[in-house]
């Protein structure tokens, strides 16, 4: 993977998966320690462009970044020169005219940065755009999950919510069946896209039909931001029908796990105290965020020859 881009998990073999949640074993160990940093990454440099508003996923990349002893570059829009109408691609260029190993990038757009990862001398990582992929979210799912469960092949795991609008859950489609898992999707027939059974995944309306039997339960924020209003009667029928409650998460297996890539609304798609639950692995998923993203920063940007000091 050496100074390829990471744009989607749908162009991802098996094998380059199984590499990544491999060396995030490895880079869990760096966080385990009391000075959570190794020199692997010195001298490099990771710029950070989101375009798009993000807690867990820019923080993440930032502190994967700081504890390889990478120089981390968070750019702001709010004070950049796109207020100048400095054009997007023309941020980018100029950004990569400096030099960096990594260009980690977020957008509202689906495709952006595929654009930017074609006009740029750096590899950049898709840290989510649009409706499209958020690759480095689905491998935490995974490595999540492989932890908690010791497997993913096998396993049914089951996606509630907006699928239609989710980079989320097309990852982790892509994700999981690639890793041997049954994938199951239940949402109201607006958010399910059209002929989303030629992805390999089972689709219902019915929520007790899709949780039954299942190990994991994957939870979706309800995207207002993305909602024209036409796709939801209301947010508490949706809570009503869809939303995971103790009741309906009966219908799982007993030893399920609850994950949700948040931000969370609760009481939306989830109940107020599921997010707390005992089997919720939502703070776990975050953890392991940063190890994942140490893994792909190291292998995208790394040399082979370094080891983890
Ligand atoms: N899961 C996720 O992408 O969260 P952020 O928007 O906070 O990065």
């Amino acid at each position: 993977m050496i100074g390829t881009d990471l744009l989607g998990i749908e162009d991802l073999e098996r094998e380059s998966i199984e590499r990544i949640l491999h060396t995030a074993e490895r880079m869990q160990e760096v966080g385990n320690r009391v000075v959570k940093k190794v020199p692997t990454l010195r001298g490099r440099t990771i710029v950070n462009l989101f375009f798009e508003p993000s807690t867990r996923t820019r923080a993440s990349f930032e502190i994967a970044g700081k504890r390889l002893s990478a120089d981390v570059i968070n750019f702001s829009t709010d004070s950049s020169s796109l207020k100048k109408a400095e054009s997007i691609l023309d941020t980018a260029r100029t950004l990569d005219a400096m030099d960096p190993d990594v260009v980690v990038v977020r957008h509202g757009v689906a495709g952006v940065p595929k654009r930017i990862a074609d006009v740029l001398s750096a590899p950049v990582i898709n840290a989510g755009d649009g409706a499209h992929e958020h690759p480095t979210q689905a491998l935490l799912d995974l490595f999540t999950v492989r932890k908690r469960k010791g497997r993913i092949d096998g396993l049914t795991i089951t996606i509630v919510g907006d699928i239609l609008h989710s980079r989320v859950a097309r990852s982790n489609i892509y994700g999981f069946i690639k890793m041997g898992a049954e994938v199951r999707i239940a949402a109201p027939p607006p958010m399910i896209p059209a002929a989303v059974e030629t992805l390999g995944v089972k689709a219902f309306t019915s929520l007790r039909e899709a949780l039954d039997g299942a190990d994991v339960v994957m939870a979706l924020r309800i995207q207002n931001e993305r909602l024209s209003g036409t796709y939801l009667p209301s947010v508490r029928e949706y809570s009503a029908t869809f939303g995971i409650d103790r009741e309906t998460l009966r219908y799982a297996k007993d030893d399920a796990i609850v994950m949700h890539p948040g931000p969370i609304n609760r009481g939306v798609e989830l109940a107020h105290d599921i997010a707390d639950h005992q089997h919720s692995v939502i703070l776990d998923q975050v953890r392991n965020g940063v190890a994942i993203r140490m893994a792909v920063l190291y292998l995208i940007a790394g040399r082979q020859e370094r080891s983890f000091g």
